[in-house]
């Protein structure tokens, strides 16, 4: 059986968090992590995936925003055949690689191919923020759109995103700590922190800061000056509480390592890292260092279209 769709997993470079408040972010896509979504003819609608096998009516919490989307979708076209989908991925999940949106974006556009409907981006959109909006409550959007465009991302919320082609002589290497991440949860105790303290905010705003200079140095080539950045987007980030031990420890091996700089990536408490480095050697290094540590590790030149 053929795939009806193929997502790929994302990366925010920098500017994670302070997205949700109108600062920009940039995001790659990452096609190392992938996932497939099948459809076949059923007696009664089904999914199939890893976190649950069996009725979309008695689904459980894991799959909440698939199972609401597909409802919606059906309901939507006035569709009453019904289906099974298969998820497969292997994309981790709740890591901050965008595994979520991946299954939205790729489920929602595997229903357009399997009914044969013409779609457009605004509708792939529209059907995977339903599911975006019970898995994280408020995205910031950055996710659906790199998965769905596949591009790597300037992006402002509620702005139209802006195709930023990025082409330097670094290399990213991207550790999963294995445990979950948060986003959820950490998206809100930064909302209640920054209505607390005005002190919050100033790392909000010092992160959009970065976040342009961030796109300056990766469009000059600058990729010392850009470990820097990501070691000061760092250090906001852990003073808003997004951090963790178990990254605080991969970021150490990773500098320790002689990586140019390093940081969380995506929601936090859990979830990824990315090191930067400088060359292809020291990428492999500091890859192998993390190997020790970390539950999966990625390499990938910081060139992307
Ligand atoms: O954890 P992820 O990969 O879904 O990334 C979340 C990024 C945040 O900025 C923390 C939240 C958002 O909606 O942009």
């Amino acid at each position: 059986m053929n795939y009806l769709s193929r997502t790929f997993g994302k990366i925010i470079l920098i500017g994670e968090h302070s997205v949700v408040y109108g600062k920009p972010a940039i995001a790659i896509p990452f096609d190392d992590t992938h996932l497939d979504v099948y459809i076949e003819k059923s007696d009664k609608n089904c999914i199939s995936c890893k976190y649950f096998e069996g009725e979309l009516d008695y689904s459980n919490d894991e799959i909440l925003g698939i199972n609401k989307l597909v409802d919606v979708f059906l309901e939507q076209y006035n569709i009453s055949e019904k289906i099974k989908i298969k998820i497969d991925s292997n994309i981790p999940h709740e890591r901050g690689m965008g595994s979520s949106a991946a299954a939205a974006v790729g489920v929602t556009k595997a229903l357009y191919n399997y009914f044969d409907i013409d779609y457009n981006i605004e509708e792939i959109f529209s059907f995977a923020n339903i599911s975006e909006k019970i898995v994280h409550g408020n995205p910031s959007g950055i996710d659906v759109n790199v998965v769905a465009n596949n591009k790597s991302l300037y992006y402002i919320k509620n702005k139209a995103f802006e195709n930023f082609p990025i082409d330097t002589d670094a290399y990213i290497i991207i550790a999963d700590s294995g445990k979950k991440g948060a986003t959820k949860e950490a998206v809100s105790d930064v909302k209640k922190l920054v209505n607390t303290d005005k002190k919050y905010m100033q790392y909000i705003e010092k992160l959009g800061e970065l976040t342009d200079m961030a796109k300056t140095n990766i469009e000059n080539n600058n990729i010392f000056k850009l470990g820097e950045i990501f070691n000061s987007a760092q250090d906001y980030l852990r003073k808003l509480t997004v951090s963790d031990n178990l990254l605080e420890e991969l970021i150490e091996i990773a500098i320790k390592n002689n990586a140019l700089g390093a940081k969380l990536t995506g929601g936090g408490r859990g979830g990824c890292m990315i090191a930067l480095s400088d060359s292809l050697e020291n990428a492999q290094k500091i890859k192998l260092a993390l190997d020790s540590k970390a539950k999966e590790t990625w390499m990938t030149k910081l060139k992307i279209k």
